[in-house]
């Protein structure tokens, strides 16, 4: 079917061609048969690449231009909400006879943006959604077509289960919203589908053929009978495999179990790629090179990526901050970089254009067990499903790198089926966080109702009513015994504790730490360490890097130093690499001296700056409500400190844009330590100093001016 066919409005049909979209593939077809435009709800199973996203677009500008209510578009990461944020912003260039429109809204838990109540699709997290869902606001009733994607990591250990209880949410919602979920292909569809009340779609057809194989003693053996030498040098297997399509005119992406792993592959492939390269593609690669350090310090790590680079490869990985991971990504997009080296979590729904996908290993490190494991069959055809995207080639390759087991690897990952989804909501932590949701957003209702609720979820399906009931149980005793909850007779409230933690996001268990420890502060005295010890060691603390042996030393020398910042008495065991990054992160070490000591990069302090910021702000409003009000002022100073990386006395200083934990200290250290001393000094003398220059003189001048 073409698209010019379809029941859509002139403008729409117009915006589906200007975007390149002429015909529907099979799966959107059949996804329009199974009436997409009718407002029926949908579950589509498909392989990576077959175009799922265009199916959630025809919906979106179908509801759109017959109703007046809320779309919202769930996504599992914020960059695939960002990627689809940027596709999506173009429905606001459609004619719908009424302007829309369209949101993003990923971070931030504790408020709902005012933003979202006047827009008409909203691009959220999954968590994002569930925060605003315990929030109550208005509008959530006005949701009228739901978009759920990559759904079928509602299995996933740690995150499903917020998406499996947001989803439940809304499909019982007084107006029954319109459901479209998208999943990679998966066996189980039918228990979703049941789950969710939905039509299924269920399509193996693929726009490009995705050849798979693995590499094995010199020879790969690819599933459509192919087999093929591939020259071995002692750069190794996986690289070779890389080089080798890159010089066959493609672009290859090669995934890698560890951070190390993918920059030493990288390193590898650099000269052979560099080789390959024309005079004016080095050129380009040199200007992405210079950027990249001037606008990040020189750590090892961004070094090694500006050198790397300039031969035409890159690594991508969560120790590099997401200024480099965008250019990164970018300039791979545009075909400048050829051969890039990941870890895994860049293989979540994104587009790139590899046409040959090379997994170095199949084994990966898992937090949980404290040992490595192979990766699941789902999560291998994720990382497969990079390769041969429509736009970029017309097909693609996904090799394993063996070690004498091919026959295994074939069996196993190639022929294999994806393993069914699993619901994942009866774990103890799941459901103390939703039962107490629950309680906060229906105050008054029985455990009856609350067992009703959680028998609607997945888990109600897969599991027996027994298991979920004796699970409420025990979560209930502890919401009571904690002081979350109280019954009046039959019912369940909240108290004010219970509620103001639901609307926080955090696990109740966290909760209780913080509330008994903040008894045992001290009045009067300064907790600095103490706080970012207690958050250092909660659940929801986030990235954790355990101690090595070298570390002991330098912790002993800040334990002493912190020690009367505490708020009990601690032992080294019960300290974090992570927690001493913080500590230096404060006292203004640079990224540098952070990554050499520490081996904490620029994008784990980008990522415990985002967590330490939100946790504090926790204890801070628990704070509030348990009347330690003379610990709000330190906890606010806290804060900012952690954001900005500043000893307190810099703290007034950053208050104006433009100046940052380095440009503060220079003009400290000038004898300008106030906005006071700012006003005073005159902008000539001002823009002289080391770092500042006439523009931003003149501009911090502004800044006073105005805040006068
Ligand atoms: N009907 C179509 N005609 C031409 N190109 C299309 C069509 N439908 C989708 N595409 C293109 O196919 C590519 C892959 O689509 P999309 O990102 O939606 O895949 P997906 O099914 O969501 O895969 P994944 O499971 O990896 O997320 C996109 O670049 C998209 O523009
Ligand atoms: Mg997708």
């Amino acid at each position: 079917m073409k698209t010019s066919e379809l029941k859509l409005s002139k403008p729409a049909i117009e915006f589906l061609k200007n975007e390149g979209y002429s015909e529907l593939y099979p799966p959107q077809q059949e996804s329009i048969d199974a009436g997409l435009l009718d407002g029926e709800n949908i579950i589509v199973s498909a392989p990576t690449a077959s175009g799922k996203t265009l199916i959630a677009v025809i919906a979106m500008i179908n509801y759109l231009s017959k109703n007046r209510g809320k779309i919202v578009y769930l996504s599992p990461l914020r960059a695939l909400a960002a990627e689809k944020f940027s596709e999506f912003k173009k429905f606001e260039t459609i004619d719908f006879g009424r302007k829309i429109k369209v949101q993003i809204s990923t971070g931030d838990y504790e408020s709902v943006d005012k933003e979202l109540e006047k827009s008409d699709v909203l691009i959220l997290t999954n968590e994002k959604m569930d925060s605003i869902i315990r929030h109550g606001p208005e509008w959530i009733e006005e949701v009228g077509l739901v978009i759920a994607d990559e759904i079928h990591l509602i299995g996933d250990q740690d995150r499903g289960q917020t998406l499996e209880v947001v989803l439940t949410k809304l499909k019982l919602l007084e107006n029954k919203p319109q459901i479209l979920a998208l999943s990679a292909t998966i066996t189980n569809v039918d228990d979703l589908a049941e789950w969710l009340n939905c039509k299924i779609v269920d399509n193996e057809w693929r726009p490009v053929p995705l050849y798979e194989g693995v590499y094995d003693g010199g020879s790969v053996i690819m599933n459509d009978g192919r087999e093929f030498e591939v020259q071995a040098s002692i750069r190794g297997k996986p690289v070779d495999l890389g080089v080798e399509s890159v010089l066959d005119g493609g672009q290859s992406l090669l995934f890698a179990e560890t951070r190390n792993r993918s920059s030493s592959l990288a390193t590898k492939a650099a000269d052979a790629i560099l080789h390959s390269l024309k005079k004016k593609e080095i050129e380009e690669l040199e200007n992405i090179s210079k950027k990249i350090l001037q606008s990040n310090e020189h750590t090892e790590l961004v070094k090694t990526l500006a050198t790397l680079v300039k031969k035409g490869v890159a690594f991508h990985h969560a120790g590099l901050n997401p200024n480099c991971r965008q250019t990164i990504e970018t300039e791979f997009r545009s075909g400048k970089i050829k051969l890039l080296a990941a870890t895994p979590t860049l293989a979540a729904g994104v587009n790139l254009p590899a046409r040959r996908v090379v997994i170095s290993s199949i084994s990966r490190y898992n937090s949980r067990v404290g040992a490595n494991r192979p990766i699941s069959v789902l999560e291998y055809k994720q990382l497969c499903g990079r390769a041969g995207r429509p736009q970029y080639d017309d097909y693609g390759e996904a090799i394993i790198v063996g070690n004498s087991n091919s026959s295994e690897l074939i069996d196993y990952y190639v022929n294999g089926e994806p393993e069914p989804i699993e619901s994942k909501i009866t774990d103890d932590k799941s459901l103390r966080i939703h039962v107490l949701s629950l309680i906060v957003t229906s105050p008054g209702i029985k455990k009856d109702e609350i067992l009703d609720f959680f028998l609607q979820t997945l888990g109600g399906l897969q599991s027996t009513k027994s298991t979920i009931k004796f699970g409420i149980d025990i979560a209930i005793k502890f919401l009571l015994t904690e002081d979350f909850i109280i019954n009046k007779g039959q019912r369940f409230v909240a108290t004010d504790f219970g509620k103001k933690v639901s609307k926080l996001y955090i696990d109740p268990i966290t909760a209780t730490i913080f509330r008994d420890s903040l008894t045992l502060v001290t009045p009067g005295r300064k907790h600095t360490f103490g706080f970012l010890h207690l958050i250092s060691n909660c659940e929801e603390f986030f990235p954790k890097f355990s101690l090595r042996i070298k570390d002991y030393e330098p912790l002993g020398v800040m334990l002493e130093n912190c020690s009367s910042e505490l708020i009990e008495p601690i032992s080294e065991y019960d300290c974090s690499r992570s927690l001493m990054a913080l500590q230096s992160w404060i006292s203004e070490s640079s990224e540098i001296v952070l990554a050499d000591s520490l081996k904490i990069e620029s994008g784990d302090i980008h990522r415990l700056i985002q967590t330490s910021d939100w946790l504090l702000y926790c204890l801070r409003e628990l704070a509030k409500q348990g009347d330690n009000l003379d610990l709000l002022d330190e906890l606010d100073i806290l804060r900012k400190r952690v954001i900005y990386g500043i000893r307190e006395e810099l703290n007034d200083l950053v208050k104006i844009k433009g100046i940052g934990r380095i440009r503060a200290r220079k003009l400290f250290n000038h004898g300008i330590k106030t906005l006071e001393d700012l006003s005073k000094i005159p902008v000539k003398k001002l823009a002289e100093i080391d770092k500042i220059g006439s523009t931003l003189a003149d501009n911090i001048k502004s800044q006073l001016q105005k805040g006068r």
